[in-house]
């Protein structure tokens, strides 16, 4: 067989003759100023998510020049090329809805252009995983480099860090405790420097998840934006990028079950993000790899929550690099782990380990033998409610709520929830359960809305965390007895769309169970009434309503999964 074209002449444009392809190619990339010597190297494309509307990728420009040294330097010829940017709190509906946008974009970007390997930079929540999962469908070898999380700010001599502080601020704002000036006082200490939020959020559970599947370099995931070690991992990532396509060392060698299930314990031991567990299960969905919620249950069990950091503890992600980074976790939980998964570096995961962690400080990073808490941070619940089931994050939420029965108060979709949440007229008292439903993948894009605000009323008499249960997914840097990602969710004609309010929920975290206690007989009454949704008429927005799966199966599109 002949040998694969390599560089420039990879993924040629089709003229029906390829010798003027090639010719053609290398002339306009003359046009670029490239020599022809240089021309001959392999490429490494280098996926940028810089944008304006991303203030998390603001340190983008920097990186690629650091990659483009190392790149340089061990033989290669990097080319930048742009993708897709998704920052979080500037996309409407929500991010989530475009992430297999940008997934299908930097797949489609890999593969219709000519590059050996690929470096993708970019962080913010949606971001990673959809880079993930585009590159691990294009197949071809790649690294992944985050861009780091941002560093605390300083109001009236406490440390900040977006979000987890934002949102107490917020609370305290609704409560009447702070008033407006304030409130824009500490606006701009929340989010001081570039980078991915400070907290175990979505960003940097995230990032945790890639480097413990191995899809960064080792060390790397809790490195600060603005640090100048985050430059000297870029530099060292151009490099390897070099020698991953002379190995061929492509995802499917490194994404393998072990090393999921890998991830889903760093997930459980960071206290990690809600929202990571969708992302995981399509990041290894496109591996063909199936991330079951009972499995979740299982490693739940046995895995401790290890990491001391907002929103579940109490420091940030500049701790935790200071403190030993995700080095430090692996070496704590290797007993757990499947130690033969190799990452990009090319070395097994018993060869990390066995070159030692360095120094940890184990007030962040706890021993397995003294855990922040005994078991892991996510719980999947199944009943009647959510037969495909619900997540609940019990790491940040409040144990006294765990087993119990509550009234629903019920509200029917985003609309509604925002017109009666604060009413003083609402029927509501602190041991009632609020559900929200629509709020799914169907039905608005599966927005982070399932922190439902506590009602002002019982807000002002203290009341700090009530069960809320939706269809909706939550940020990672939220807490409280939040009950998510119910599924099948209310717009595709789960039991949550037949709940009313006055119906009695049974909640039990010890038998992982969430129950509707209404009657077969009037759930099928109830359902002759449901009206489902009316599809958008045009564009990707008909495309995601049409194939986007369940939350129980990470919203990927239905023809993008491997199965
Ligand atoms: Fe980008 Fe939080 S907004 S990581």
């Amino acid at each position: 067989m002949a040998d694969e074209p390599k560089g420039l002449a990879r993924n040629l444009t089709n003229y029906g003759d390829s010798e003027f392809s090639i010719y053609l190619r290398r002339s306009f990339a003359k046009s670029m100023g490239y020599s022809s010597e240089i021309l001959k190297r392999p490429v490494v494309g280098i996926a940028t998510a810089a944008s304006g509307f991303n203030n998390c990728h603001r340190s983008t420009p920097e990186l690629v020049d650091a990659i483009k040294r190392g790149v340089l330097a061990s033989g290669g010829l990097p080319i930048e090329f742009p993708t897709i940017s998704l920052g979080e709190a500037f996309l409407s509906p929500t991010s989530m809805m475009f992430r297999n946008l940008m997934a299908m974009d930097v797949e489609e970007m890999i593969r219709a252009q000519p590059m050996d390997s690929v470096v993708l930079v970019g962080g913010c929540d949606k971001t990673l995983p959809a880079q993930l999962m585009g590159a691990i469908s294009a197949g071809i070898p790649f690294i992944h480099l985050q861009v780091g999380p941002m560093m605390t700010g300083r109001y009236q001599g406490e440390r900040m860090g977006a979000c987890t502080d934002c949102r107490r601020f917020w609370v305290r704002f609704r409560k009447g405790e702070i008033d407006a000036a304030e409130i824009e006082t500490i606006e701009v200490t929340l989010a001081t420097t570039a980078g991915t939020c400070a907290v175990m959020g979505t960003a940097s559970t995230m990032a945790c998840i890639t480097e413990t599947l191995g899809l960064s370099l080792p060390g790397t995931a809790a490195i600060p934006a603005v640090h100048a070690d985050r430059l000297r991992a870029a530099e060292a990532t151009g490099r390897r990028a070099v020698t991953l396509a002379a190995e061929q060392l492509t995802p499917d060698k490194i994404v393998t079950k072990g090393a999921v299930e890998n991830a889903l314990r760093m997930l459980l031991a960071v206290g990690g993000s809600t929202n990571a567990i969708v992302h995981l299960t399509a990041i290894a969905g496109r591996a063909g790899i199936p991330v079951s919620l009972t499995r979740l249950n299982e490693l739940s069990d046995t895995t401790p929550v290890l990491v001391d950091l907002k929103p579940t503890g109490a420091n940030y992600m500049e701790d935790l690099y200071a403190g030993g980074g995700v080095g430090a976790v692996l070496a704590e939980l290797k007993p757990l782990l499947d130690l033969d998964c190799r990452s990009v570096a090319g070395e097994t995961l018993a060869e990390r380990l066995a070159r030692g962690v360095g120094y940890v400080d184990h007030s962040i990073v706890r021993r397995f033998a003294e855990p922040y808490q005994a078991e892991g941070g996510l719980v999947a619940l199944f009943g009647n409610l959510a037969p495909k089931g619900a997540i609940l994050k019990r790491a940040a939420a409040d144990p006294t709520l765990f087993e119990r029965h509550g009234r629903a108060v019920v509200f029917s979709s985003l609309e509604d929830l925002a017109k009666r949440i604060d009413d003083p007229g609402l029927d509501v008292t602190a041991d009632d359960f609020l559900v929200l439903k629509n709020a799914g993948p169907l039905a608005v894009g599966m927005p982070e809305a399932g922190y439902l605000p506590i009602p002002a009323k019982l807000l002002r008499q203290g009341v700090k965390d009530m069960v809320r249960i939706s269809d909706a997914r939550m940020s990672g840097t939220a807490y409280g007895t939040i009950v998510l990602h119910v599924a099948p969710e209310a717009a595709a004609g789960g039991t949550l769309a037949l709940v009313e309010t006055g119906d009695r929920i049974e909640l039990s975290v010890k038998n992982r169970r969430i129950d509707l206690a209404v009657d077969a007989a009037e759930l099928e009454r109830r359902r002759k009434s449901f009206v489902a949704p009316t599809p958008p008429e045009r564009g990707y927005r008909r495309l995601y309503f049409d194939h986007v799966l369940q939350a129980d199966q990470g919203c990927d599109f239905d023809f993008l999964t491997r199965r």
